[in-house]
Parts: structure tokens; C-alpha cells; sequence
């Protein structure tokens, strides 16, 4: 039997047979303690870097129920904040726009764009409270162009965390740093729900083994069978060529001009991006836990600022609407069926199948997340109960 293809993982981090169990999928507490000590630890994506690309260009956003923004400082820094006023708790800016100041609206303290005090009425500049009520930093990292944030300020910087992930990404798509997002209509960017643990959904994004029988029209388009999974720590890249064929039930794709081969990333713990084929496109997908059995699925996704061919657009706009619709919709059943077998009784735990030499029916990238996560849950998570 061939060696199997992992790459920079711990001798016997990813040895066990039998998946997650349930209790993982079902327990509050395991879902608090995840919020707490995992997600909040951990690089979680939020938004691109043209959201915020002149001096003064502000960006707010809410990262499991917590509120921040991203500004770029008069000398091109972009830092992050919390959203949240060190006086009284009021948050300090809503959406997007340009400010030279942020001042709160509540009591109108004013920061500089670096989070210091500038401004505020009743207090002494001589007593030292100027310096001592800054705006409360949060980590920030740019990976070709994507921005991410660390809540707990502790992570490793992500070159180091995922060491290689950005070459791969800008091999793959070169001109990532230059796309901008694709917010036009509903079928781009978008948030959906899952009645589902957000692990459940993680581990069906992991394995194409479903792709054959859960998917036609990506099956049809796809050469699952030569399909390639590599390991790296802290996360997968999974790489699918297409079959080659102009005309598709997905969508159509142009031979001479699109992208053919499928390209997708998980970054542990809750982060995929990627890029199905077809006209360029790529996609940065976060899933924020609501509960043990309920998900929010948040996808920004990116597009060239010039088409890249005459018909490009609507091209992409087809593919768009069918990952939306129909690939997004399959994914979500099966999610929420097998939540639902999580809580039968008989049901303990699954079992991998982990064929080193056929990858499109592998779980493989799927055990190396359980790896990861069980190395995370030893310390942190409440355990199940035994009978
Ligand atoms: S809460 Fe912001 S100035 Fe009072
Ligand atoms: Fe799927």
C-alpha cells in the first residue's frame, strides 16, 4: 500500500478510525467553549483589502456576535478594532464610508484613526487618561489581499500558521490580489443558515466521496476520480479537474478562456476558499456557529475588476447561480439530515474511509481536520459522557 500523501503532519496526529464523535456536534457547551477558545483564537476572515484602500476608508462588521471594524490609517496601515466605545460601550461606527476622526455618537470621545484619544470633554489631557483609553486592538492579517483577524490577538502570524497557503493561493490565481468583491445581486456574496453543526458542514466540504452520488451536475462536469487531496498544517488543498466538455447541466464553460480545474482550500478551524472552474472567481467562505445544530454560512466572493472575455460575466453569472441554488441546496440537505442522525441513539461516531490511492472517494482531508480538532478538544472541550 502506497504512502499516504501528508504532508508536515505529527506522526500519529491522524491515526484514529472512528470520526467525531456526536457529542461534538450536539453539546452546547462544546459550542461555547468553541466560541470561546477556538473560533476566538484563530485567524477569521473578514473582509478584502479594497474594502478599506484609501487613508481614512473604514469597514464594520459582526464576527460571531462580535462587532469590529478595519480602517486604513493615514499612512496606508490598516489596523482592526473593536467596535465598542471605551467610555460607555456604544459602538463607535455603523457600515462602511471615510472618516479622518472616529468620533462615538454617543458621548462624541474622538479617536485618531491609530485607536488613540483625541477628544473628550470633562477629561484632563495632564491626568493621563488620554493614554490610558485607547480603542481595543484586534490582530490583523493580509494573505494575498484577504484580510483576516485574530479576536484573541494570539495566533501566529498566518504566514507561519499555514505556511504556503498564500504561494498556493496566488499559483493558482495570480491576480488574487487585485480582484475586487462581487457584491452585485443575490446570487453573489451571501450569508445562508444551516440547521446543522458548522462541523458537519466543514467535514462534507472536506470529502468528494458524496460528489458521485449527491451531486449530478457537479459529477457530470467533474473528473472526481482524479481528484487530489494534500495535507498541510492547519489546512488542505483539494485540487479537481474538470472533463473537459464546453456544454454542462451546471453551467457552460468557454475551453479556450476559463479556468478548468476546480481549486478549494480549507483553513483550520472554519474557513474554505476556492475557486470552481470556469470564468475566474474565487470565494471565501466563514461558518459561525448559532448553536450546536445551526450554522450562518458566510461567503464573500471576488471577480477580476475587467472581464477577462466577452461573455465572462454571464458565464460567471450562471455559475453563480447555480452554486447558489443547486450545489449550495444539496450540500445543505445532506448537512442537516446527518445533523439529525447525530442525535439518533444508536449513533456514536462515523468511520473514516481513507483510501491513500483513490482520492476522489477519500476522507482523508476530513480525518486531518478531526486531527486538529481533537488535539484542540483535549484541552478545551467538555468530553463526552461514557455509559
Ligand atoms: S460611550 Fe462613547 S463617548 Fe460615551
Ligand atoms: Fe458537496
Amino acid at each position: 500500500m502506497k504512502a499516504e500523501i501528508v504532508s508536515g503532519i505529527a506522526e500519529g496526529q491522524d491515526r484514529q478510525e472512528g470520526t467525531l464523535e456526536a457529542h461534538y456536534y450536539l453539546d452546547p457547551a462544546v459550542t461555547e467553549a468553541e466560541k470561546r477558545h477556538l473560533l476566538h483564537e484563530t485567524w477569521q476572515f473578514a473582509c478584502h483589502e479594497s474594502d478599506a484602500s484609501a487613508p481614512g476608508d473604514f469597514y464594520s462588521f459582526t464576527i460571531q456576535d462580535q462587532d469590529y471594524f478595519i480602517v486604513r490609517t493615514q499612512d496606508g496601515e490598516l489596523r482592526c478594532f473593536a467596535n465598542v466605545c471605551p467610555h460607555r460601550g456604544h459602538r463607535l461606527v455603523e457600515g462602511h464610508g471615510n472618516k479622518s476622526r472616529i468620533t462615538c455618537p454617543y458621548h462624541a470621545w474622538t479617536f485618531g484613526l491609530d485607536g488613540a484619544l483625541r477628544g473628550a470633554r470633562g477629561l484632563s489631557r495632564r491626568s493621563g487618561d488620554f493614554d490610558r483609553f485607547k480603542l481595543i486592538p484586534i490582530a490583523l492579517d493580509n494573505l494575498a489581499g484577504l484580510l483576516f483577524i485574530n479576536p484573541g490577538n494570539n495566533a501566529a502570524p498566518l504566514r507561519e500558521y499555514a505556511p504556503g497557503l498564500e504561494g498556493q493561493l496566488l499559483r493558482a490565481c495570480p491576480e488574487l490580489a487585485r480582484y475586487v468583491p462581487n457584491r452585485e445581486g443575490a446570487e453573489f456574496g451571501h450569508t445562508y443558515i444551516c440547521e446543522s453543526n458548522w462541523k458537519v458542514m466543514l467535514d462534507n466540504y472536506l470529502e468528494c466521496y458524496h460528489c458521485q452520488t449527491a451531486h449530478p451536475d457537479f459529477n457530470e462536469m467533474m473528473a472526481i476520480p482524479d481528484s487530489r487531496f494534500s495535507l498541510f498544517p492547519n489546512f488542505t488543498y483539494q485540487e479537481a479537474p474538470t472533463k473537459r466538455k464546453a456544454d454542462n447541466r451546471a453551467f457552460p464553460l468557454d475551453l479556450d478562456h476559463d479556468v478548468l480545474v476546480g481549486t478549494f482550500w480549507w483553513l483550520f478551524p472554519n474557513i474554505t476558499l476556492g475557486r470552481f472552474p470556469g470564468t475566474q472567481n474565487f470565494y471565501v467562505s466563514r461558518f459561525d456557529p448559532l448553536g450546536p445544530g445551526r450554522t450562518s454560512r458566510y461567503t464573500l466572493s471576488l471577480k477580476p475588476a475587467r472581464p477577462t472575455d466577452a461573455g465572462a460575466e454571464e458565464r460567471d453569472r450562471l455559475r453563480s447561480v447555480w452554486t447558489t441554488k443547486v450545489v449550495s441546496q444539496e450540500d445543505r440537505a445532506l448537512c442537516e439530515n446527518v445533523q439529525r442522525g447525530m442525535a439518533q441513539r444508536g449513533f456514536q461516531h462515523g468511520w473514516y474511509v481513507t483510501d491513500p490511492e483513490d482520492h476522489g472517494i477519500s476522507e482523508l482531508a476530513m480525518r486531518h481536520f478531526h486531527g486538529l480538532y481533537r488535539a484542540w478538544a483535549a484541552d478545551h472541550a467538555p468530553r463526552p459522557v461514557t455509559a
